[in-house]
């Protein structure tokens, strides 16, 4: 990718990122949300769990940010993000609900780190504001709160890459960021890089 196309990436990004609006999401209560998440666990409980058609991996979702997690829970409710076995999970619940699966599945808060295994290609300086060098995320305090990206499934993150880039997964900035992708090349080589990375992300423990 040129760097021209990289800066003016982070332009149009930096730009969304101002006219985000900041939500006030009710308190969440971790221990309420492990009760609430116990349905969930034959799927996200699971490592290696795929989704039936088209295949990939089921996202790992424990040590996800939680501003992320509700906001994923509310885009499926609404349909802004289709999926239909995840409606189904969503359209039910409350703000009290999805607050206090977000605060079970963060728990304690990660912290971004700039480890890098493997070699950084050039495309993943254009996530880097945000999903920081290895998709371990960055300090600022961002909204929307992207998420951790480092260590998740490489299919899932395809699929993912893939659903903004074809506009069936609805976000402005990653409609934006994945659109800008030139090539299926170009998604395959971030994802393997994120998917590479030391992570915090794990299936949620069965306990
Ligand atoms: C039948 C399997 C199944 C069950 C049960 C299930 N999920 Fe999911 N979940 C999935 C799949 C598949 C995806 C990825 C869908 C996509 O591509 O958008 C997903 C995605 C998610 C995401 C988005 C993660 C990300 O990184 O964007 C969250 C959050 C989530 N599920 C939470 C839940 C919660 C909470 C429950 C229980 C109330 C639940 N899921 C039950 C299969 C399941
Ligand atoms: C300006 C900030 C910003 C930049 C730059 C950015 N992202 Fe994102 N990213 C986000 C936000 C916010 C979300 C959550 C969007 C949503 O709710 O669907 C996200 C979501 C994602 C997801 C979905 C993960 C999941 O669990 O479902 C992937 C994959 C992703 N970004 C990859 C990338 C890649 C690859 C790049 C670089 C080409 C990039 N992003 C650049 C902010 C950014």
């Amino acid at each position: 990718m040129q760097v021209g196309v990289i800066r003016g990436m982070l332009t149009a990004a930096a730009a969304l990122l101002c006219f985000a609006t900041v939500s006030h999401a009710a308190d969440g209560d971790p221990t309420r949300g492990q009760k609430k998440f116990y349905t969930c666990l034959g799927c996200h409980g699971v490592e290696g769990y795929h989704n039936a058609y088209p295949t990939y991996h089921v996202p790992r979702l424990r040590h996800q940010h939680a501003a992320y997690i509700i906001a994923a829970l509310n885009e499926y409710k609404a349909g802004q993000r289709p999926h239909p076995t995840m409606h189904a999970q969503a359209w039910s619940m409350n703000d009290q609900d999805i607050a206090d699966i977000a605060a079970f599945l963060q728990g304690e808060p990660t912290k971004p780190n700039t480890d890098v295994v493997g070699t950084k290609p050039a495309q993943a300086d254009a996530c880097a504001a945000c999903h920081g060098v290895n998709g371990t995320g960055v300090d600022a305090p961002l909204e929307p709160k992207p998420p951790v990206l480092a260590g998740q499934h490489y299919d899932y993150l395809l699929q993912a890459i893939d659903s903004y880039r074809l506009g069936r997964r609805k976000n402005a900035v990653m409609n934006g960021m994945a659109g800008a992708l030139q090539t299926e090349a170009d998604v395959e080589a971030l994802a393997r890089y994120f998917a590479d990375q030391k992570s915090p992300l794990t299936a949620v423990p069965r306990k």
